[in-house]
């Protein structure tokens, strides 16, 4: 992309008005939505009330819409009854049985197509399963998957029963794992042996067992889907998915569920070490759901709908596993990585699906951008009619290539604001309607009130002044609370302006047309590749680690992932030099990766005697953000307690040099960077471990692993003895008696580990 163009952009401010074609054809128009604007401006309960009805297939339908006798912990439609999963398949069985619900590529290039009917007889046949295992109503349940049809089923299936799920990413570390069960309290994982990522397996099962090695009293049972090599199964603990659904019903009675029930966890980073349960509910969730994704993607029923998130982020929560399901839409997934095994396939997929809607994340866009214009074009994207964005700002350059070399000028780009807690999209354009500015995610939908306020909560009238970014009226898939710590609920989102607004995190600026442009975070919280991370939480790794006495981290600004991590660390030995020093930084990025996730690597570890600190003992950081940087520091430092130290942050002769690394374009998981597939073929790993046990297996991994072998397949048929009703009856007895036993020891234990984690979450510990 010309320097021209972007240049032109920021200066002319260009704006791209939806095309008469796209107008036309949308089935949103410009009448309907000023009425709706006016409607929710007038009444904005009514308005979200009247579509609660027209939207959601009631059990029991509601009489009180907002209930905001607690508030800030608000609740909508809190009398009415209702199941999330028979909103999102049930509804569509008569008229769309037979539409496709998920066309799934896996990174091999296996292909599954699930119609509605399919996908429903699935999910009630898990969900079965579930309960054959004793997951009751209100129960919690991990999910760690790979992104597969599964993944989705597992999440269906637990709204179908009215058990919690919590989604964890794949990418995380076994400890992140724990960390995220033992919060939870979860009774059962599913998970799978692996799944497919830039060649290799991903061995999730492997991480599972570890984090119940080390603590999780509270699990139950692991169901582990068989996707590619086979794993180690504790026998009476384990079970095989494809063993625990079969001869299971293929029909399943909702649970009716209050509005308010918990549809879900998800954990997200917040400003200290402990990431927060973020806990939604579930009409007001699957309303924003549903209604975003036909007002900002003006999603059809021709549509092939490819939203490229993760279901362990809430984009594929809201835009993969329930928004475009409840609206009876197709769903495309892919499993890997998106240069895997080149820079086209995400444009392969495109062309072979004919994916009409894709919403990706600038990061992706990004590291596209930079494989050149000439690999997309081998592909017809004709198909494709809008694009959206998500996760982060996107730079006009990246907005610019997005719209021209994929978007071929024609398709809209939706740039959609919104956060783990607000559950769906909350300001984007309606592309049939609202004229487009690269880099401004526009305005909010409607039913939606933004603003932007100033330090004492003042709106701020000027245009394109800065301020905190707030929503100002609640709204039906806000968050409720925070699992377990309603207080850092209140604390986090209402308190800074006396429960008046919900407090994003995040500063934005509106311009003289009434754009919102997000500028970045106002709390400790990165956004590194689109995803949020603490920098509390990688200082609480850092400082675990033996030889840390003391860190701080920092982002910097980096061409792909938006955002890269930058540690200080003070280490409680003498600092190393050289090769020393090197092999040093290299364990402590890897330390991380392994406590944390691989996304959370820092890119740069400066070893450093001292950090900068107030006389009051607190950190500079807004000090060491400019080092970082390379900026001149431009802040007072007479504050500094021990100024000598500036130069040694600065890099300078006393100090090692930081090591810098190539940034990895998409998450890396530690598998991805172990042996290549050819080193260890199935076979082999078998023959090595004697332990493995090989499952049925899928017929996609039959082939791959027919592949990897070069001759035909052949599937190993070993797998641990499907557990039987009267064992399980047994087992549950037994276990109940263990579970009263031991409860008193593992709550000790619990409040011990946290306790560590606490001290360790400050940044520093004492040696
Ligand atoms: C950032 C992801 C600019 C923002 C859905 C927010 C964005 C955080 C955009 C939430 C956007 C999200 N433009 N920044 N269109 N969308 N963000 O919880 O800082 O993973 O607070 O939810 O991402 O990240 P989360």
């Amino acid at each position: 992309m010309a320097q021209k163009d972007i240049q032109s952009v920021l200066q002319e401010d260009r704006v791209f008005p939806p095309s008469a074609q796209f107008r036309e054809a949308a089935t949103l128009k410009a009448g309907e939505v000023e009425a709706m604007y006016a409607k929710a401006g007038d009444d904005y309960v009514g308005f979200w009330a009247d579509l609660a009805r027209a939207d959601i297939d009631w059990h029991r339908p509601f009489k009180v819409s907002l209930d905001d006798a607690h508030a800030p912990n608000y609740r909508w439609f809190a009398d009415g009854q209702l199941n999330v999963s028979h909103n999102c398949l049930d509804v569509h069985l008569r008229e769309r049985g037979e539409k496709i619900a998920i066309v799934s590529e896996g990174e091999p290039g296996d292909v599954r197509r699930l119609t509605y009917a399919e996908l429903h007889r699935d999910v009630c046949r898990f969900a079965n399963a579930l309960k054959d295992l004793d997951v009751e109503r209100g129960d919690r349940v991990v999910i760690y998957m790979p992104l597969i049809p599964e993944a989705v089923i597992a999440m269906q299936a637990c709204a179908r029963i009215g058990a919690v799920h919590s989604v964890v990413f794949g990418g995380f570390s076994s400890n992140a794992v724990k960390d995220r069960i033992e919060d939870a309290g979860a009774k059962l994982v599913i998970t799978a042996d692996g799944g497919w990522r830039g060649g290799h397996p991903i061995e999730l099962k492997r991480a599972v067992d570890k984090a119940l090695a080390d603590g999780c009293p509270t699990v139950q049972n692991v169901i582990v889907y068989a996707r590619t090599r086979g794993c180690p199964m504790r026998a009476g603990r384990d079970v095989w998915w494809q063993d625990a659904v079969s001869g299971m019903s293929t029909t399943c009675e909702p649970e009716w569920v209050d509005a308010e029930h918990p549809l879900f966890l998800l954990y997200t980073s917040g400003s200290t070490g402990k990431p927060k349960g973020i806990q939604h509910s579930s009409a007001g969730y699957l309303l924003n759901a549903k209604t975003s994704v036909r007002w900002a993607f003006d999603l059809n029923d021709t549509d092939v709908f490819w939203c490229t998130a993760d279901v362990g982020w809430v984009t594929g929560h809201t835009y993969v596993a329930y928004g475009p399901l409840a609206a009876g839409a197709t769903v495309l997934m892919y499993e890997g990585a998106p240069t895997f095994p080149d820079g086209g396939r995400f444009w392969k997929i495109c062309e072979t699906h004919g994916v009409t809607i894709l919403y990706t994340a600038p990061t992706a866009i990004r590291a596209l951008m930079k494989l050149g214009d000439a690999i997309p074009a081998k592909y017809d994207l004709r198909k494709l009619r809008l694009l959206g964005t998500v996760g982060e700002p996107i730079n006009p350059e990246a907005w610019m290539w997005y719209h021209k070399i994929i978007g071929g000028e024609r398709c809209p780009i939706v740039d959609t604001w919104w956060q783990t807690e607000t559950g769906a999209a909350m300001m984007a354009p309606i592309p049939s309607v609202t004229a487009t500015k690269p880099g401004s995610c526009t305005k909010p939908l409607p039913g939606i009130f933004v603003d932007i306020v100033d330090d004492d909560g003042r709106p701020v009238k000027t245009p394109d002044a800065g301020g905190y970014l707030v929503i100002t009226r609640p709204w039906p898939s806000m968050l409720r609370t925070i699992w377990g710590d309603n207080e850092r609920y209140l604390q986090t989102y209402w308190e800074k302006f006396q429960n008046r607004y919900y407090v994003a995190g995040d500063s934005a600026r509106r311009d003289k047309d009434g754009y919102y442009w997000i500028m970045g975070r106002i709390d400790d919280v990165l956004n590194v590749a689109g995803h949020r991370l603490g920098t509390m939480e990688i200082e609480s790794a850092l400082v675990a680690h033996r030889l840390v006495a003391e860190s701080a981290v920092v982002s910097k600004p980096h061409d792909i992932k938006g955002e890269s991590v930058f540690a200080y660390v003070v280490l409680n030995v003498p600092r190393p030099e050289g090769a020393a020093a090197k092999s040093l930084i290299e364990e402590l990025r890897n330390w991380v990766g392994e406590q944390l996730s691989p996304i959370a690597k820092p890119d740069e570890i400066r070893l450093t005697d001292n950090l900068p600190k107030t006389r009051s003992g607190k950190i500079m950081r807004r000090l060491l953000r400019s080092i970082a940087r390379g900026e001149e520091i431009t802040q007072d430092v007479t504050t500094l307690e021990n100024p000598a130290i500036l130069e040694q942050l600065k890099g300078g002769a006393a100090a090692p040099p930081a090591v810098k690394r190539a940034a990895p374009v998409e998450r890396a998981t530690p598998v991805e960077r172990a042996a290549p597939v050819k080193r260890a073929t199935p076979a082999k790993r078998v023959a090595d471990a004697k332990r493995v046990s090989q499952p049925k297996r899928d017929t996609v991994s039959k082939k791959v692993a027919a592949r990897s072998r070069g001759k035909k397949a052949k599937v190993a048929t070993k797998r641990t003895k499907p557990i039987t009703r009267a064992k399980r009856a047994k087992r549950k007895v037994a276990k109940r008696r263990v579970v009263a036993a031991k409860s008193g020891r593992a709550a000790a234990k619990t409040v011990r580990r946290s306790s560590k984690r606490a001290a360790g979450s400050r940044g520093s510990r004492q040696k």
